[in-house]
């Protein structure tokens, strides 16, 4: 029941590997004794094994309440208050559970909010939940960031006029507890509310209630997520390098930056990885980009994206690799079978399941690319399922923790996504000032 990291395509030459061991130790003691950069927001180092309990079943309590009473659950966030939930949800759900029949889907479904501005986006979701019983979770460590904050504002307002004094029962807010606008506004109004350590940071935030609620809303056994998480963080405290796969990548991806491979693509082969793929971006681009460095992670569904990028990266320039996520077992399997008249000359592949075709299709254009020069990293779980996903992120935020140490870079800060808040809302009140005289 193990994540295996496979370097067999890697274009590094053990000695590389070698040169980066005593890097690899020092790093790893500052992580565990907290001494590195950043060391005030290591809570996510071991709370799989030292969550609050009771807040965990709060959790699944809320999460049971909002299962039988509405057909909706909106998730309101942004970045780390969004990513790592829907990466589990997209990730283990049935790819067409809108379409599937009632009768057959007994879960809520989950539709997201306050991760862009854009008005069409929240315009049509108001008009897809009129008239369907809701509830909200609005998710934001700060309080106060503008995306989530303008989505709660007018949801609020919607689910108000919906539901008058009852909407109350309807909203959960998880959030920080200090310092939060919404945290604040959730005491007054009486809204449950869940709590983000203050010493994890947002995209280390998927295994507290900011990524569980959702979760847990959406059907997924979030014991079995935490099991899994909790197995990781024993399992890769390891210092060995040896015998720990997920050091073993973190060192190797910084080896490859150090022979001037910047650009790490993330490979999946099946399209339920796409937000597991755009949470492992937030993770290691907002952990490692800054200070002028960085791997920039990029990710690609093949073989859908085979048929655009591959020319690039078969062809293209040669400053990029891949980690590709290999899942064993799918969830399900569908054989070939034979066609009297082949007319499509297909008939070779009968007997042969759609899944094993994948895997031939991964080994061959792993072949090529290396053939081509590009190292291919390969990670593999065995199969999508609730243990395996806590496992694997965990493997990711441990990995990027370390990678970005051995970079020399505080990963567990975001300055450069707050420069950007800072001026959007500068503007925006100048903006009012501006009104403001013209009226006068
Ligand atoms: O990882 C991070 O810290 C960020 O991506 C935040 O999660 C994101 O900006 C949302 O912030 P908040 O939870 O304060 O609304």
């Amino acid at each position: 029941n193990n994540i295996v990291f496979n370097d067999k395509n890697s274009l590094l030459r053990d000695h590389e590997i070698e040169g980066m061991k005593s890097q690899l130790e020092l790093v790893h003691n500052e992580l565990h004794s907290k001494t590195g950069k950043g060391n005030d927001f290591l809570g996510w180092l071991d709370y799989p094994s030292s969550f609050d309990r009771q807040e965990f079943e709060r959790v699944k309590s809320a999460a049971k309440k909002i299962r039988k009473d509405s057909e909706i659950l909106v998730v309101a966030g942004i970045g780390g208050s969004y990513l790592g939930a829907r990466a589990v949800i997209e990730s283990l759900k049935h790819s067409f559970s809108e379409l599937l029949p009632r009768e057959k889907r007994n879960s809520p479904h989950i539709l997201y909010v306050g991760n862009n501005l854009s008005s069409n986006y929240i315009m049509e979701l108001l008009e897809v939940i009129r008239g369907r019983e809701i509830s909200l979770n609005v998710i934001s460590k700060s309080g106060k960031t503008i995306e989530t904050s303008i989505s709660f504002r007018i949801l609020r307002e919607y689910m108000e006029k919906t539901y008058g004094e009852r909407a109350r029962d309807r909203i959960y807010v998880t959030t920080d507890r200090h310092n939060s606008a919404i945290g604040d506004l959730a005491k007054l109004e009486g809204y449950q509310t869940f709590t983000i350590p203050g010493d994890i940071g947002g995209r280390y935030s998927v295994f507290t209630s900011v990524g569980m609620l959702p979760v847990a809303v959406a059907g997924f056994d979030v014991d079995e997520i935490m099991r899994g998480a909790s197995d990781a963080q024993i399992e890769y405290s390891e210092p060995d390098i040896e015998k720990n796969p997920c050091y073993r990548y973190a060192v190797e991806r910084n080896a490859l930056n150090r022979r001037g491979k910047d650009v790490e693509i993330l490979t999946i082969y099946d399209p339920s990885l796409q937000y597991l793929a755009e949470w492992w971006k937030q993770l290691f681009g907002e952990s490692e980009g800054k200070d002028g460095k960085g791997i920039l992670p990029m990710s690609l569904c093949f073989t859908t994206d085979l048929h655009s990028m591959g020319q690039y990266i078969q062809d293209g320039k040669k400053n990029l690799f891949e980690t590709v996520i290999n899942v064993e077992k799918p969830k399900k399997d569908f054989y070939m079978f034979a066609d009297n008249e082949n007319l499509d000359g297909l008939n070779y592949l009968s007997g042969k399941t759609v899944d094993f075709i994948n895997k031939k299709a991964m080994e061959g254009t792993m072949k090529a690319h290396v053939d081509g020069g590009v190292s291919n990293l390969m990670i593999t779980i065995p199969e999508l399922n609730e243990y395996y996903i806590g496992k694997l992120l965990y493997f990711f935020q441990k990995a990027c923790a370390i990678s970005g140490y051995m970079l020399g870079v505080n990963p567990f800060d975001q300055p450069g996504v707050e420069d950007y808040k800072r001026n959007t809302i500068e503007l925006l009140k100048a903006d009012e000032k501006k009104m403001n005289l013209n009226i006068i």
